[in-house]
């Protein structure tokens, strides 16, 4: 929600590197955008609402003179998209600019007391009180530095910002207090980030921020100091390559379509991950006596699918909660608890504020995630990644079968150590060792059909998508996917729970898509079929090569390689659904990467 960056330079023409930068980060907000340099001792300011090559070609944004800048993409949240409440924001005299990311809940009353000292507060977000704030202590004669100090102070909620002052012709003030923040060095320039995809090419290491601190950057040097005491900090640079770096489109009209061209990849990468770490992870989830698996959106979804599993494969008590619903009141601690947080970001906030109310408590976190140097990474005691690479297309794909992967081998890993149900840990080991080809295959055969459904989906309002079993977990993935993207209200349902309520919607060419692997449920989806086509139903069915029953009463089908461990279907059966939501979004001409809304990593409450 929001990308910030700013970027201290040796040389002119910083706008176009923040420029660029932004178009990186937009995937975390794009409703509206600005950029604020200092140039002669000026601060000079572009910004509007709309998307960042929208507001470039109206205003010209990356051709703002000068040698220091921030920069903002917006996501709102505290006042509508407009011109006056995009970033940069400024304090009374423009002296000051601000870009921030996350919320400042205390703000109303930080406006009121500014207000009635005199400050001239002209929008209506949030951040705008850090502006007013850095200018009353830097009127009161304080230094840049600790101006924004004493401001951040007075700050609570959760955020990053960056500032920079018409006084100060190089320097760039920012702060991190739970949200992300990285800093990268290159030769000629210093720059500060939301996350690392965005960082320029030229950045060679990488300095990750701890909340609590505050950094002052100008183009040859970096110091970091504890906000609360002022106390200088060490630098603990990485290299860039360490903590990952961006893909292009490589050839592909959108991210969301090359990343689910990936798959295979990953699933390669995924097997690739050294055991060691896996076995340590399987080795904390098999002595707790129960196990909570938390996440958002597509991650929850994979939490339910790694709870079916664990209970399967190692006979483990675990529960699968929604990261905002974890309330103590509703969960249950033993003395003897796991909580395996899975988030693709490692930035969502609301499994991050789960995180922290427990990381006091006699719980033992855990967590997978995809983004090394996440803020999940340093609240958990152990996590393991999920060798994705960086995924870009807000809706998530590759990711999420390399959370199904990774938790495959996770309970694998623990059936083994439990010595409990070796026929479906050898029998998961076989499909791992295959995946990668199986998913290739899903994607070639699908491909053509799931443009030619996407047409008939398409012209629809609406759509089920029904399953039992585990595939409960693709039916509410796919249901998931085509709502974000394409705007087709869609909803994914247990397919025996759909006579109590939902088939009262069906009528002629209501889109009914079912996920039906020949395991235990099959007779029975094909119940469910029967009973949505009496009703008109327009049926795309998820089938295994060499289905016959399912396809006879299908409109359209789906193929998918047989497997034999059916609990893992949804790792293939998820692909179709993943393209047919693309194509659908296309046929409605809407924008798959940046759906509206939505952003990428979701850093609120
Ligand atoms: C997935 O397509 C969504 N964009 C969204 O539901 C996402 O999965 C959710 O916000 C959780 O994100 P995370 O995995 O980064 O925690």
């Amino acid at each position: 929600m929001c990308g910030i960056f700013g970027c201290t330079s040796l040389r002119e023409g910083v706008s176009r590197v923040i420029y660029d930068s932004l178009k990186r980060l937009e995937y975390r907000g794009y409703d509206s955008v600005g950029l604020a340099t200092i140039y002669n001792g000026h601060i000079f300011i572009k910004k509007d609402q709309g998307k960042i090559e929208e507001v470039e070609r109206k205003l010209e944004i990356s051709k703002l003179p000068g040698r220091c800048g921030i920069g903002h993409t917006r996501w709102a949240t505290h006042g509508a998209p407009s011109k006056e409440n995009a970033h940069p924001l400024t304090d009374c005299e423009g002296k000051v600019a601000v870009v921030h990311n996350g919320i400042i809940e205390n703000y109303l009353e930080l406006r009121e007391e500014l207000a009635s000292a005199g400050h001239k507060l002209r929008s209506r977000t949030d951040s705008e009180v850090i502006a007013h704030l850095v200018e009353d202590f830097l009127n009161k004669g304080l230094a840049i530095e600790e101006a924004v100090r004493r401001a951040a102070l007075l700050l609570r909620g959760s955020y990053a910002f960056a500032v920079i002052s018409a006084l100060y012709n190089d320097a760039i003030i920012c702060v991190r207090m739970e949200s992300p923040l990285v800093i990268g060095v290159s030769r000629d320039f210093v720059c500060c980030s939301s996350d690392v995809p965005a960082l320029p090419p030229e950045v060679e290491s990488v300095v990750i921020m701890n909340d609590g601190e505050l950094a002052v950057l100008t183009p040859r040097a970096i110091a970091i100091e504890d906000l609360v005491s002022g106390q200088q900090l060490p630098l603990k640079p990485l290299s860039k390559e360490s903590v990952g770096s961006l893909a292009d489109r490589g050839g592909f009209a959108h991210y969301m379509v090359k990343e689910i061209h990936e798959q295979p990849q990953v699933a390669l990468n995924v097997m690739s991950a050294p055991r060691a770490f896996i076995f340590k992870l399987a080795n904390e989830l098999v002595k707790p006596d129960r196990v909570y698996l938390i996440g958002c959106g597509t991650s929850y979804h994979a939490c339910v699918f790694g709870t079916y599993l664990l209970r399967l494969m190692a006979d483990i008590d675990a529960h699968p909660v929604v990261a905002s619903e974890f309330h103590s009141s509703c969960i249950r601690m033993t003395p003897n608890t796991a909580v395996l947080a899975i988030s693709q970001s490692g930035e969502t906030a609301d499994v991050l504020q789960v995180l922290r109310a427990l990381r006091d408590k006699d719980v033992k976190l855990l967590a997978l995630t995809n983004v090394m140097g996440s803020s999940i990474t340093r609240l958990v005691s152990l996590y393991v990644g999920l060798y994705a690479g960086p995924e870009v297309g807000v809706a998530a794909t590759k990711t999420f079968i390399a959370q199904l992967l990774m938790l495959t081998r996770i309970c694998t890993e623990a059936a083994r150590i439990k010595g409990v149900n070796h026929d479906l840990a050898s029998s998961a080991e076989k499909f791992l060792r295959s995946s990668a080809s199986l998913i290739e295959k899903a994607i070639s055969v699908n491909e053509p059909r799931a443009k030619d459904i996407a047409v008939d989906i398409a012209l629809r309002d609406n759509a089920f998508f029904l399953a039992r079993g585990i595939n409960i977990v693709t039916a509410l993935e796919g249901a998931l996917k085509l709502k974000e993207i394409s705007y087709i209200h869609a909803e994914g349902y247990p397919a025996g729970e759909s006579k109590h309520g939902p088939i009262a919607l069906v009528e002629e060419g209501y889109p009914c898509i079912f996920i039906c692997p020949r395991d235990e449920t099959y007779n029975k989806i094909i119940g469910n079929i029967m009973e949505m086509k009496a009703r008109g139903a327009f049926v795309v069915s998820c089938v295994e090569e060499g289905d016959r029953d399912v396809k006879e009463v299908s409109d359209k089908t789906f193929v998918l390689p047989e497997i034999e461990l059916k609990q893992l279907t949804p790792v293939l059966h998820v692909v179709p659904l993943q393209l047919l939501a693309y194509y659908a979004a296309l046929a409605r001409g809407c924008d798959p990467d940046r759906p509206r809304n939505l952003a990428k990593s979701v850093t609120v409450t």
